[in-house]
């Protein structure tokens, strides 16, 4: 629930960062929109999970690629994020920024304190913006209304 780091993570980590997701996003299995996505989300341990976008044959049962990182660190036992990269490009070639869709950004705010979470877009492991998740899902709904 509570991410640990507070301070945005620093050039060196998040072109760390980038650099794994477009390794996932290579491993995209994404036949129907040839869109490929890959993210990486690093956790409180300083470990990273990455995933990658996988689509079916029936079109809602396709999953993005935030949400196969989070769950791959959720089943994996880590629960504790302080960001994640992500980038994503027709046939694998990235261009420009791709920010997440609204059930990824309401997935990530169930284990993120939306102030201290940050979202790096990236087109390149040089041209990214760095958000909170604040920034991109504001008054938002969380475990802690419940
Ligand atoms: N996609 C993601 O993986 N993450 C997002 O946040 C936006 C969209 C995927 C879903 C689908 O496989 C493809 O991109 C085109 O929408």
């Amino acid at each position: 629930m509570k991410s640990v780091k507070t301070e945005p993570p620093g050039r060196k980590t998040v072109q760390d960062l980038i650099g794994k997701a477009l390794c996932a996003a290579s491993l995209a299995y994404a036949p129907y929109s040839r869109f490929q996505v890959g993210a990486a989300l690093l956790c409180a341990d300083g470990s990273v999970c990455t995933g990658c976008n996988v689509e079916n044959a029936s079109y809602p049962a396709g999953l993005c690629a935030e949400r196969a990182a989070v769950a791959k660190a959720v089943s994996g036992g880590k629960r504790e994020f302080a960001a994640i990269a992500i980038v994503g490009g027709r046939d694998g070639k990235v261009t420009d920024f791709c920010p997440p869709c609204g059930i990824c950004r309401q997935v990530l705010r169930e284990f993120a304190d939306p102030k201290r979470f940050y979202v790096i877009l990236a087109a390149s492991a040089d041209r990214y913006r760095l958000f909170t998740l604040e920034e991109l899902l504001p008054e938002s709904f969380g475990p802690e209304k419940l």
